[in-house]
């Protein structure tokens, strides 16, 4: 017999792949935590980051027109909780959290040095769509760790391992 499920209750056992969002406007460089992206295009690479108008980052992107997507590691979580509750407002979060930063190919927003992968995004679209914005952004770069690095996921607010087959 199933358990009859709220939908809040049912959305959660998604898998979230937990990435920073890097936004670069007049100097100011900052990173926010999303799990709400998703690749939705082959040719052109196209993918997909759902940002509330709310958070600093949303802006800067707009100003923009670019965003860097990092993916973070399994070993990032601590990034991942830092710059998931504390904003680009009130404290400079790459420099709290000493983030390496290397210069992009083409955007000008910073890669960051130890994640798993840096993906160079142009906006090329964006939709309100019910309480956060869909930025759809081109991808124009991207650089991937040498090392075999696993990616950090969440489902049901805790984080998991990927079980090698
Ligand atoms: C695990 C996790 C995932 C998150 N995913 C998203 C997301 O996909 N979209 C979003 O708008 N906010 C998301 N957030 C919330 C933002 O990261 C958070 O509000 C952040 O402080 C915004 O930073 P900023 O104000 O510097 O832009 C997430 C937070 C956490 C902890």
């Amino acid at each position: 017999m199933r358990k009859e499920s709220t939908a809040a209750a049912a959305i959660h056992h998604l898998v979230w792949p937990i990435c920073l969002i890097g936004a670069k406007h007049r100097g100011k460089h900052n990173v926010m935590t999303v799990a709400w992206v998703t690749q939705v295009s082959v040719d052109p690479l196209l993918l997909v980051a759902s940002i509330s108008p709310t958070r600093y980052t949303h802006d800067m992107i707009v100003h923009s027109g670019e965003f860097m997507l990092s993916i973070l590691t399994s070993e990032q979580k601590d990034i991942s909780s830092f710059c998931g509750f504390r904003s680009g407002r009130d404290i400079d979060k790459i420099a709290h959290l000493r983030l390496k930063t290397v210069p992009a190919s083409v955007i000008g927003v910073p890669r960051l040095a130890d994640c798993l992968a840096n993906l160079e995004c142009k906006v090329v679209d964006r939709h309100l769509v019910g309480d956060h914005t869909l930025f759809v952004g081109e991808v124009v770069a991207a650089d991937i760790a040498e090392q075999n690095l696993q990616p950090l996921l969440m489902c049901q607010g805790k984080t998991l391992k990927l079980a090698v087959n």
